[in-house]
């Protein structure tokens, strides 16, 4: 007995060694953890449980059968984040570069399948070469069973993806096709077709990290979610990330102790909106002085910073936050802010995560780069996931809220459960300005007259009664009671029921 227990001692050392001592420092070496490291920084200390620790691979092409490493470059299994259950997976850069075998994705596939059944987040730790090169089809079958799981997944358990190191090829439609993607800066990235076949191509030289690092995609092709400076900070903060996440669709997400007071006043409110309606404010202060500590966790916070997205807790709740920014674009919905919000919203509606709307917004933004760009389909969709979202969805319009991105932005007619307006709220079919040289086209050309009528346009629509007369706004509130009046309308709707008509799925305008 003792015998067979040193044998089981010796081969789980040989399966924490991966690739070999060699290896493992030449990971070091570029700055990044192993994979067993990053899965021990990532779960609660001890909690990690780990599954087939021996499995191999079956190949036996270009001399495979003699290059066996336990593991198969995958580390597999569950453990806790702050004492809640997710699974992992995190592959293993120094067995055959962390690629893709077919065993290696029958790991994968086994913790998703595992994830699925018991209600449980999948977090997965990229840093592979991608597929198997000696495996040819094989490894291209386990993909494809990768991203099938990927898709029955999605809207059931939450699916969360960090990159790294090297992520290319078909390989990238895994995280892509999962919630949220973050990336390690200087070590990461990810692309279709490298820098190579790019040039062979194109004639294009660009680097890798200029076709498919960190800051190429928070910022430019908004794949990814965020970046962090090193693998410690990434991994702290997908915990910090699952901590406000529920466990799957049928559970609520949790309730967190808080120290904050829920009728916090804050006179500041009073006065953040300039006199000015053309100066800009920042719409942060406002979110970060609504949640409980102050605490908010921001998605996408490099990419169309026009709008902002992230989640915060109101009496330890997780709530989602979608929020024009005045300063940048004036807050103007455009392509970008609107595809960005509404994977945010339909992120959360999928989790039953309420929703709250601080809405400063002229409008869409005007060109040509936005027609041709289809600003219409992309607008469309954030229209559409409003509407669509059977969440507590709760709005506050700050200043201005003119024209259609007035109806857009979770409005009272997308079914939006409490609609507030602070006094300086602005809402209708455009400016004064505007509206004025439309209307009194005919008095253009006398400055005195298009002033008055500008000003009994200000006067008669830039506040909220004329809606708040309609019902299209439940109350006028005062900026400093925010947080306390938006606290008790998302109490006022922990069990709101609404579903929408049967149907196999919806059309959202891809
Ligand atoms: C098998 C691989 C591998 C792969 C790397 N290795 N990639 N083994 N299949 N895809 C092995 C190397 O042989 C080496 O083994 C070890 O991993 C480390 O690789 P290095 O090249 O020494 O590391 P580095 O210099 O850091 O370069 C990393 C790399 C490079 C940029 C990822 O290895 C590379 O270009 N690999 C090939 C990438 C690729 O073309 N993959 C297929 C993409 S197509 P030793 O024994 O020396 O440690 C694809 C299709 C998926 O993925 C489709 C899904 C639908």
């Amino acid at each position: 007995m003792k015998d067979i227990i040193k044998e089981l001692h010796d081969r789980r050392d040989e399966a924490r060694l991966g690739g070999g001592q060699r290896r493992i420092d030449s990971q070091h070496a570029k700055g990044k953890l192993t994979a067993r490291e990053r899965v021990e920084l990532l779960l609660d200390e001890g909690s990690f449980e780990e599954f087939d620790m021996f499995k191999t691979h079956r190949c036996t092409e270009f001399g495979m059968e003699d290059t066996k490493f336990y593991g198969d470059g995958v580390i597999t299994g569950w453990g806790t984040i702050n004492g809640r259950m997710v699974y992992v997976f995190s592959q293993d850069f120094t067995v055959f570069g962390g690629s893709l075998s077919e065993t290696h994705a029958q790991k994968i596939c086994k913790i998703m399948d595992m994830a699925v059944q018991n209600g449980a987040p999948v977090i997965g730790l990229n840093d592979s070469g991608g597929a198997r090169i000696q495996e040819g089809v094989d490894s291209l079958a386990g993909y494809a069973e990768v991203f099938q799981r990927n898709i029955e997944a999605s809207g059931v358990i939450p699916q969360i993806s960090v990159i790294m190191g090297p992520c290319a090829g078909g390989a990238v439609y895994s995280p892509a096709m999962t919630d949220f993607i973050f990336m390690v800066k200087d070590t990461s990235y990810m692309f279709v077709t490298g820098p190579d076949v790019v040039k062979t191509v194109t004639n294009e030289v660009v680097t890798a990290e200029e076709l498919g690092g960190a800051s190429t995609h928070t910022k430019k092709s908004s794949v990814a979610d965020g970046a962090f400076e090193n693998d410690i900070e990434a991994l702290v903060e997908v915990r910090r990330l699952v901590d406000f996440l529920p466990l799957n669709n049928r559970e609520k997400p949790p309730v967190r102790p808080f120290f904050d007071e829920v009728d916090r006043i804050d006179e500041a409110l009073d006065t953040i909106i300039p006199d000015n309606p053309n100066t800009p404010y920042d719409m942060k202060e406002v979110i970060h002085t609504i949640g409980d500590e102050g605490d908010f966790y921001e998605i996408q916070a490099d990419h169309a910073k026009n709008i902002i997205t992230g989640f915060i807790r109101l009496e330890g709740q997780t709530v989602g936050v979608v929020a024009n920014q005045p300063m940048v674009l004036a807050g103007c919905l455009d392509i970008d802010s609107s595809k960005k919000a509404a994977r945010f919203v339909r992120f959360c509606d999928c989790f039953e995560i309420p929703v709250l709307t601080l809405v400063d917004v002229p409008g869409f933004l005007p060109g040509t780069s936005q027609e041709y760009g289809g600003v219409i389909k992309h607008g469309a969709k954030l229209l559409f996931a409003y509407g669509e979202a059977t969440v507590p969805k709760v709005t506050v319009i700050t200043r201005k809220a003119y024209g259609g991105a007035y109806d857009v932005m979770s409005s009272k007619h997308l079914r939006g459960d409490f609609n507030y307006a602070w006094p300086s709220a602005e809402i209708a079919v455009m400016g004064a300005k505007g509206a004025t040289e439309i209307i009194h086209r005919a008095d253009l050309g006398d400055p005195d007259k298009i002033a008055a009528h500008t000003k009994n346009y200000e006067d008669r629509f830039a506040n909220p009664f004329v809606a708040a007369e309609r019902g299209f706004i439940d109350e006028v509130i005062q900026p400093r009671s925010t947080r306390r009046r938006v606290s008790r309308a998302f109490a006022a709707l922990r069990n709101k029921k609404l579903s929408n008509p049967w149907k196999k799925h919806d059309n959202i305008p891809l």
